[in-house]
C-alpha cells in the first residue's frame, strides 16, 4: 500500500514536470541522440559488453514514449556507425540482431503510439535479417502519423556527404545548369536525411564530447547536451532536462 502510494506520489510529480515543460511550448522538433556508454556500463558490472547494449535497447522504449508525450516529432537514434564493424565479431553480430529483437518486441507498443519508423544509413552490408526487421517495420507503419523514430543504422556522416556530392554531380544537367546553382538546399536534398528536418537538439551520453562522424552536415545549427550518465541508465528525467535546457538556449543561428 505505502510502495503504491509512493509510485503514484512519483508518478504525479513527474506529470507535473512533463506539464511545466509544456507549458513552455519550446519543445525542439528534431532530437538526435547519440546513445553512448553501453559498454563501460556492463563493464562496472563485470557483464560482457552485449549486456550494455541489451540494456540500452530497452532504454530507447521510454524514450520514445516520453518524446511522444512532449510532442517531439523526429527522433534519431544512433544506433550502428560505418566505423562500428571494426568492433569484435560477436559484438557486431549481438549489434545486428538489436533491430529485430527490439522492433519484434515493440513493433505492436510502436503502431498503437502512431509512430513512423525511418531508417538513415547504408542498406550495403546490413545483414538480411536487420534489413528484413527495419523495412517490415518501415512499411507496417508507414500510414502513421506521429513520431518519427528514426535509426541511423550502418550510418557515416562524410560517407553520406560524399555519396550526396555524386548524386548531385550525376544530377547536373549540364545544358542548362551551372555550378553556381549548387546550394545548401539541392545538396542536403541527397543526403540520406532526405526530408527530415535537421535535429534542433543533440544529446550525447557517457561524457564523451565529439560528434563521431554523426550527422556533420545536419547538426551545423543544432544545440548540444551532453551528460556523463551513461546510455543505459538515461531515463526519461534525463531527456526531460535536456529538453529544459533547450527551452532556455537563445538559437541565433549566425545572426545577434
Ligand atoms: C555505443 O556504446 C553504443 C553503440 C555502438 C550501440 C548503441 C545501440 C543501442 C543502444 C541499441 C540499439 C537498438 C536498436 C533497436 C537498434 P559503446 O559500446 O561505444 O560504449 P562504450 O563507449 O562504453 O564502450
Amino acid at each position: 500500500m505505502l510502495k503504491k502510494l509512493t509510485e503514484l506520489k512519483k508518478q504525479l510529480s513527474q506529470n507535473k514536470k512533463d506539464i511545466e515543460l509544456l507549458h513552455n511550448e519550446n519543445i525542439p522538433e528534431h532530437v538526435a541522440i547519440i546513445m553512448d556508454g553501453n559498454g563501460r556500463w556492463a563493464k562496472r558490472r563485470g557483464l560482457p559488453r552485449v549486456a550494455g547494449h541489451r540494456e540500452g535497447m530497452n532504454v530507447i522504449r521510454k524514450i520514445v514514449r516520453q518524446s511522444n508525450k512532449l510532442g517531439v516529432k523526429v527522433l534519431t537514434l544512433y544506433a550502428f556507425s560505418t566505423e562500428n564493424w571494426k568492433r569484435p565479431k560477436d559484438e557486431v553480430d549481438f549489434l545486428m540482431r538489436l533491430p529485430e529483437r527490439y522492433l519484434n518486441k515493440e513493433l505492436p507498443v510502436l503502431m498503437e503510439e502512431n509512430v513512423v519508423v525511418r531508417m538513415t544509413g547504408s542498406k550495403e552490408d546490413l545483414p538480411r535479417f536487420t534489413l528484413n526487421a527495419v523495412e517490415n517495420a518501415i512499411e507496417k507503419t508507414k500510414n502513421n502519423d506521429g513520431l518519427i523514430l528514426n535509426f541511423a543504422l550502418n550510418y557515416g556522416s562524410r560517407y553520406e556527404i560524399i555519396q550526396a556530392v555524386k548524386k548531385l554531380y550525376l544530377s547536373i544537367d549540364n545544358q542548362t545548369e551551372s555550378v553556381d546553382d549548387i546550394t545548401e538546399e539541392s545538396l542536403s536534398k541527397f543526403l540520406m536525411t532526405g526530408d527530415l528536418k535537421d535535429p534542433d537538439l543533440l544529446i550525447r551520453t557517457s561524457g564523451e564530447i565529439r560528434l563521431s562522424n554523426f550527422m556533420l552536415w545536419q547538426l551545423a545549427y543544432s544545440e548540444f547536451w551532453f551528460t556523463d550518465v551513461l546510455w543505459p541508465d538515461f531515463t526519461e528525467e534525463h531527456f526531460n532536462e535536456a529538453i529544459r535546457v533547450y527551452q532556455k538556449r537563445i538559437r541565433r543561428y549566425g545572426g545577434v
